[in-house]
């Protein structure tokens, strides 16, 4: 049976998580991976998950299966945060929102369902684009073909072609747009430009998929989410699938969300019938701690503001990474102007640097980070800042 299954490539990010563990330079540093970890270099365990997890274990309860689309109070937290708890969608009932594993999870159930109810669609994503999202779709079933987004000449975007290239998609297409701090690039579109380009979307009959796995990073949750309401006033059926792995540090929970944002309360009903069943045949249901931890810090006024501090103080940390990281790229040498870094926003910077350059990186000097050039800033610290860029200022 599997005598002619050929190796598979390694994954391009998680799989670099695979090289480092085994690397044995004393010196290394994971850029790879989007994970956060504070200036000791450890991944956090925020207060308001720790204080959620004793508030839980106060009244421990026996772990019987969720229902199929997850804590119903998750659910609707997330909701509330998405889309605004005093929002029309919301108070009229008309999104459907089932919990997820983790972002992934969310962006796969929606695609399965799409498949299902748009099946001879094509899908469009960014280029450059989170790396998951072509094998994702590709592996739901879709042709997936990418619409302009960076300008590596410029350092910056390509709205003009972005824009052209959606004003030409076909109707139906399936438009997956990153919500706030595009992976890999660090460069979001103004909300001017998200005008333009929800009314392209709107005029063409595409179908919108939101991806927010970074809500928080960028300029604070509700600038970052801003873009959900333009979508809401637009009047358009959309998807949003959203992550907790990085703005709560629950990455091995896998929590996460997916809503889609319907005509009305019975189309809601009916999607989320569907949605049920993408989920029963997948997993049939959720793990309970992560979700539960979610919704008693998002329904607990005092644990939901710290969260909003401590998530702050993630999104400060990593803008003084950014600042640090081009000075002291200028102190060891580096010639060109990196101020770019600090214009990128959320977790990654699109250094520019080639794939010979960053398997270098990797190889001589243990600095992980992707093959297109991403590093996540947010792995920096005041400890390794110094190696990292001493290290890139060598294969520059
Ligand atoms: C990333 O882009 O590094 C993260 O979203 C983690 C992942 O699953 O790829």
């Amino acid at each position: 049976l599997f005598s002619a299954v050929e190796m598979a490539p390694r994954d391009p990010i998680l799989g670099l998580n695979e090289q480092f563990n085994t690397d044995v330079n004393p010196n290394k540093v994971n850029l790879g991976v989007g994970v956060y970890y504070d200036d000791d270099g450890k991944l956090p365990l925020l207060q308001c998950v720790l204080r959620a997890e004793k508030q839980m274990m106060e009244t421990p309860k026996p772990r019987g299966y969720l229902p199929i689309d997850g804590i119903a109070a998750y659910d609707q937290a997330v909701r509330n945060l998405v889309f605004g708890a005093e929002s029309q969608p919301v108070k009229s009932g008309r999104v459907a929102t089932v919990q997820a594993l983790g972002g992934t999870g969310g962006l796969k159930i929606g695609a399965d369902l799409l498949k299902r109810v748009n099946p001879g669609a094509k899908v469009l994503i960014s280029d450059p684009s989170w790396e998951n999202h072509r094998a994702l779709f590709t592996q739901a079933g879709f042709p997936v073909e990418t619409y302009p987004y960076y300008n590596a000449a410029r350092r910056g975007l390509d709205f003009d072609g972005m824009l052209t290239a959606l004003q030409m998609a076909p109707a139906g297409t399936v438009v997956v747009l990153h919500a706030c701090c595009h992976n890999p690039t660090g460069y979001d579109i103004t909300a001017e430009q998200w005008d333009q380009v929800i009314a392209a979307v709107k005029a063409r009959k595409l179908v919108p998929f939101l991806d927010m796995a970074y809500q928080g990073f960028g300029h604070g949750i509700a600038e970052d989410g801003a873009v959900v309401a333009k979508f809401v006033a637009s009047g358009q059926n959309f998807f949003v699938s959203t992550s907790f792995s990085k703005s709560f540090s629950l990455y091995g929970e896998r929590v996460g969300a997916l809503s889609v944002c319907c005509q009305d309360k019975d189309e809601a009903g009916r999607v989320l019938s569907q949605l049920k069943i993408m989920i029963r045949t997948n997993y049939s249901n959720p793990p309970i701690h992560g979700g539960m931890v979610v919704a008693t810090v998002l329904g607990t006024p005092e644990l939901r503001a710290l969260w909003e501090k401590e998530l702050g103080d993630m999104r400060l940390r990593i803008k003084q990474m950014r600042l640090a990281l081009v000075e002291k790229l200028k102190a060891a040498g580096v010639k060109q102007d990196m101020g770019f870094i600090t214009q990128q926003i959320g977790m990654f910077s699109y250094s520019g640097l080639s794939k010979d350059q960053m398997v270098r990186l990797r190889n001589e000097f243990g600095v992980y980070g992707t093959d297109t050039g991403r590093m996540c800033v947010a792995a920096l610290n005041s400890r390794n800042i110094d190696y990292v860029c001493q290290s890139i200022a060598k294969v520059i």
